[in-house]
């Protein structure tokens, strides 16, 4: 069982490998242009990135792997991109959630599900329930996802819960508010890595990423692997995780 704990209330425990990792796969527009290839293409080739990290992970002993597959704001895109989006999540849960099992997989997907159509939904259900009993990896797909949103939706789920709250606010704290956060089955991520050279959150597990470490790399999501997996590993290895400690506390000089 890996503790759920908060990293502003306790310490949480560390190690080498990063329980969590989560992912912004950014890159795949430019990765197709680059190419003369239709920008979908690279969204194509970024689903044969996915199936690689899946399995580096897992082989590697991480936990729990985030991957943003679509933000709230991607709506904002050309309708034609989002609809191949849409057609490649559906196709890759038919094709994949047997080789999910199969790997120890458990799959989980985050984010506001009643925009997308109802066969989406039914696949997405369906494809949680048959992987929900794996436990070697938790894969959480994060669509229609938002960091704002989920809070927002936290606090109107707790509140509507715990109506007494409005008359005690001083009684809301986060150990009240976080079982409520999408995805409070796992541990804040240790290591945030964002693919295609932008450094930035994009609105993704604003409240999760706390103490998170960030890395960034140039390299484009479809060409990211297991080499480039280990190398941000390597970063990992090497941060001093203080959660505002310092650094003579960690090395027990105080
Ligand atoms: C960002 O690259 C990527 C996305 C908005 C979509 C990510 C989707 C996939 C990798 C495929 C589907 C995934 C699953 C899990 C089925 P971008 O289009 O913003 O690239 P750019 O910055 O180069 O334009």
């Amino acid at each position: 069982m890996i503790e759920i704990s908060s990293s502003t209330l306790a310490i949480p425990e560390t190690g080498d490998v990063p329980r969590h990792v989560a992912i912004i796969m950014d890159g795949n527009g430019r990765w197709a242009t680059r190419r003369m290839l239709p920008r979908t293409a690279g969204h194509v080739r970024g689903v044969q990135a996915v199936r690689r990290i899946v399995e580096a992970c897992g082989h590697r002993g991480v936990r729990y792997l985030t991957l943003f597959a679509f933000s709230s704001e991607n709506w904002r895109r050309p309708a034609e991109e989002v609809s191949l989006l849409m057609r490649l999540f559906v196709r890759t849960l038919e094709k994949e959630v047997d080789r999910l099992e199969a790997q120890g997989v458990c799959l989980r997907v985050v984010g506001d599900l009643s925009a997308f159509d109802p066969h989406l939904r039914g696949l997405i259900e369906a494809a949680e329930r048959r992987t929900a009993g794996q436990s070697a990896l938790t894969l959480t797909i994060a669509a229609n996802y938002g960091g704002r949103w989920d809070i927002l939706q936290a606090t109107r789920a707790l509140l509507a819960d715990r109506p007494d709250l409005a008359a005690h606010p001083e009684a809301l704290d986060e150990a009240a508010l976080t079982p409520w956060l999408a995805m409070a089955y796992a541990p804040e991520p240790d290591l945030f890595i964002r693919t295609g050279g932008e450094q930035r959150i994009s609105n993704f597990l604003i409240w999760q990423l706390a103490y998170t470490e960030l890395y960034f790399t140039d390299c484009w999501w479809p060409d990211f692997d297991a080499a480039q997996l280990d190398r941000a590993f390597t970063w990992y290895r090497g941060r001093e995780r203080r959660f505002g400690r310092t650094s003579d506390q960690l090395r027990g000089a105080v």
